[in-house]
């Protein structure tokens, strides 16, 4: 059994799908905090295998030894975390005791459990500020907040754990900018409150939830003046764990891989591309640059093909016609159960 924390977000229930969909059976443990428990329902529609799910936060000892004792869990992935950037800014402790607190509690349970198999969610965030694109993983990496500080602190603690007993098998993944859904419509993406993420905030523009978009930035160095991002298929990026499981299961070690589709769109190109899938007007404006952002960032991705043998197949226009079904079947997102 696979143990997914965080497996009711984003991220973590469509790898569910997939791990499921690979043969596997699952356990959830994640604390409904950024998630709704509708989540599990729809997971349990479109998962062939078992999903059991635990309520509980990973750094709660007591819960993770029940888990790990109930469970035979032979591998973690670690979704569970705190995500946004500017809240991160206003809330740095909370972010590191989620971030930071909640994966060491989680690598002592797996010690404890004798558990050694782990794929971390790092992010290309990890790269602060750089620009100069594709972005390879040996890349100096730095941090521009206190969420980005988290994942590098993770990061080089899994490395100081992997050095001192190389019994450990390690994925760090750098996800470049997750969008789309699974194409059952049944999972998505859904953001509490303003999205702060391009994608759900054109899809709630089209969907008639906001009245228009802010483009931040219409005079970046690039071909039409707006920022250039690495926008890779959710269901691509959750195929990407199923490989780093058996990666590690084939090998062992400690692989750190970016996952992108290295390609580079801009924002107009992505309303442009989301426009016409959804056949609805996305009305825009060019606003000031957002503090922190960089003109361009996408992935060096030689290296995930090479030893996870994984490449992400969806186009832009996949990423857009899942993601707006999803939308459009679910305009309020996942009901309060
Ligand atoms: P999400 O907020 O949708 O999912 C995280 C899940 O973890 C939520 O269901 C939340 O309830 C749960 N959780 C949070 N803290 C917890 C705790 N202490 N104990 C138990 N459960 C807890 O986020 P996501 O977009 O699915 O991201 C998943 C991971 O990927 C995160 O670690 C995030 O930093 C990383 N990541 C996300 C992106 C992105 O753009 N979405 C990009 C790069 C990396
Ligand atoms: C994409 C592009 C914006 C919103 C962030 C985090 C990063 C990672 C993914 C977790 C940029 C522009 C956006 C809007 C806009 N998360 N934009 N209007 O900034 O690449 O990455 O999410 O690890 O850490 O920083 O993604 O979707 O916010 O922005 O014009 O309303 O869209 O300026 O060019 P970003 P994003």
């Amino acid at each position: 059994m696979i143990l997914v924390t965080g497996g009711l977000g984003y991220i973590g229930s469509h790898t569910c799908v997939s791990l499921s969909d690979a043969g596997q059976d699952l356990v959830i443990l994640d604390n409904l905090s950024n998630s709704k428990a509708a989540v599990l329902e729809r997971l349990r529609e479109i998962c062939p295998n078992v999903v059991q799910f635990e309520k509980g936060d990973i750094r709660d000892k007591a819960t993770l030894t029940r888990v790990f004792n109930t469970f035979k869990i032979s591998a973690v992935l670690h979704f569970a975390g705190l995500k946004a950037v500017g809240e991160s800014n206003k809330s740095p402790i909370s972010y590191y005791d989620n971030n930071v607190g909640g994966t060491l509690c989680l690598l002592e349970a797996m010690t404890a459990a004798a558990v050694r198999t782990l794929v971390f969610s790092s992010s290309a965030t990890v790269y602060g500020d750089c620009s100069d694109v594709p972005i390879p993983e040996d890349n100096s990496r730095s941090a521009t907040n206190p969420y980005g500080r988290s994942k590098l602190f993770i990061e080089d603690i899994l490395a100081d754990l992997y050095a001192s007993d190389n019994q450990w098998r390690i994925a760090r993944l750098r996800y470049f900018n997750p969008v789309g859904a699974h194409e059952s419509g049944r999972i998505g993406e859904d953001p509490v409150g303003v999205p702060a993420n391009l994608m759900p905030y054109i899809a709630q523009v089209a969907v008639g939830h906001r009245e228009q978009l802010n483009v931040f930035g219409g005079d970046y160095p690039t071909r039409d003046g707006t920022g250039l991002r690495d926008y890779v298929h959710v269901m691509d990026l959750a195929e990407g764990h199923v490989a780093a499981l058996r990666g590690l299961q084939r090998q062992g070690g400690m692989l750190t891989v970016n996952l992108g589709t290295g390609r580079g769109t801009s924002v107009l190109e992505l309303i442009n591309a989301f426009s016409l899938v959804s056949q609805r007007e996305i009305p825009y404006k060019i606003v000031e640059r957002r503090l922190g952002d960089v003109a361009q960032s996408y992935a060096a991705v030689g290296h995930a093909e090479q030893i996870l043998g994984w490449k992400a197949k969806r186009q832009l226009s996949d990423m857009c016609a899942d993601h707006w079904r999803w939308q459009i079947e679910n305009p309020d997102g996942y009901p309060e159960s």
